[in-house]
């Protein structure tokens, strides 16, 4: 019988209303990504990667990190570090600041974050590894939750043996993706693998790698009998993407519902980083919306050469001129974010980070 996408999990005490989970993805899963994640049917949706050294110094930028929105729970931050006592104190704060869930990370292979014993280093330290979690999950009441890789090296299976230890030390869900750090995000996902750590584990798993599509979603989790699927680079620009897999029928957006999701989203960007990094921050997410065939690639360029986003909205306005009444219900249906603390920079930008 297919699973049902629809039917809600847990982790530890915290309900999860579907099977899906907007992946954290570093440079991209700021809160208007997540909050547009939820709208869209994502269960689930994790913050990038925060630097538990960054919160320790009390980094300004990385504070920024740690704002969530009423309407994105339930709602995961994702932290990074090798130092348990610095991780534990990190996870307070990630707490603190209304996270229903502390993820870890331990797949980020780019090598700013392994050289400090951190991301998926910790693979191939395993005492190290636990204790890290034994000082996060003692730390905080909220459960807390760790993202691997397979291993380092190519073939490796380190994930096999680690997830047990990790769920002993507290782990209370782990997710998977299993690709080993040194192929980046070459090759296939190797869902057979994750199949095997749901065997050897009492926790929920979740599968990430290429997932895209319903059919894949569904054919994962079979495979594999784990919890929920996560989508990463399949819902960038593409929210659409998530509601296909969570209902079942495919999605075409119109131009017009493609230029008011791209508006709302460039809105709440600028709203979270103030105007001057959102230019920067914004520019491959032109690509990501309206590709698909949705927009002629020279009207990608040229938003990408425009100033200020104002005048992207303008050029959207005049490309699809029933999107401004969608921009504007779906603006008026949404609660108001929480706080409005402008940020001037994203604190790291580790492309990549698992
Ligand atoms: C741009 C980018 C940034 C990422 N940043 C993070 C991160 O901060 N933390 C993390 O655990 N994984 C990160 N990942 C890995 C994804 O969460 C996911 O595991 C991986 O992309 C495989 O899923 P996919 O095939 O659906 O993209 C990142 C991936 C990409 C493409």
């Amino acid at each position: 019988m297919p699973v049902n996408l629809l039917q809600p999990w847990r982790i530890g005490g915290v309900e999860v209303p579907t099977r899906i989970v907007l992946a954290p993805m570093a440079g991209v899963s700021i809160q208007a990504f997540r909050r547009q994640g939820r709208r869209f049917g994502a269960g689930l949706v994790c913050s990038e990667m925060v630097s538990a050294a960054g919160i320790e110094h009390r980094n300004e930028r990385t504070f920024g990190y740690l704002r969530v929105a009423a309407d994105e729970h339930p709602l995961a931050i994702q932290i990074f570090g090798a130092d348990p006592g610095a991780m534990a104190d990190a996870a307070r704060m990630v707490e603190a600041a209304g996270a229903d869930i502390v993820d870890m990370n331990f797949g980020c292979p780019v090598r700013k974050v392994t050289k400090t014993g951190a991301g998926a280093h910790l693979m191939e330290d395993a005492d190290l590894a636990c204790r890290v979690v034994e000082a996060v999950a003692a730390s905080v009441e909220v459960p807390v939750t760790v993202k691997m890789r397979r291993g380092v090296a190519n073939g490796s299976r380190a994930c096999l043996e680690l997830g047990p230890r990790l769920v002993e030390a507290g782990a209370a869900a782990l997710t998977l993706h299993p690709r080993s750090a040194q192929q980046m995000y070459t090759g296939e996902a190797d869902h057979s693998i994750t199949a095997e750590l749901v065997e050897r584990v009492s926790v929920p798993v979740v599968a990430s790698g290429d997932v895209t599509s319903r059919e894949q979603a569904l054919a994962v989790l079979e495979q594999t009998g784990a919890a929920a699927v996560m989508v990463a680079r399949g819902a960038q620009g593409n929210p659409w993407a998530l509601r296909e897999i969570a209902e079942g029928e495919a999605f075409r957006p119109t131009r017009e519902e493609v230029a008011a999701e791209l508006v709302v989203f460039i809105h709440e960007a600028v709203r979270e980083l103030g105007e001057q990094r959102a230019v920067g921050f914004l520019k491959k997410f032109y690509g990501w919306y309206l590709g698909h065939g949705r927009f002629p690639k020279p009207f990608k360029q040229e938003l990408t050469q425009l100033g200020t986003t104002e005048e992207v909205v303008t050029r959207l306005f005049a490309a699809a001129p029933g999107a401004a009444p969608l921009v504007e219900r779906l603006e008026a249906e949404r609660p108001a974010a929480e706080d409005e603390v402008l940020l001037d920079a994203l604190p790291i930008s580790v492309y990549g980070g698992g």
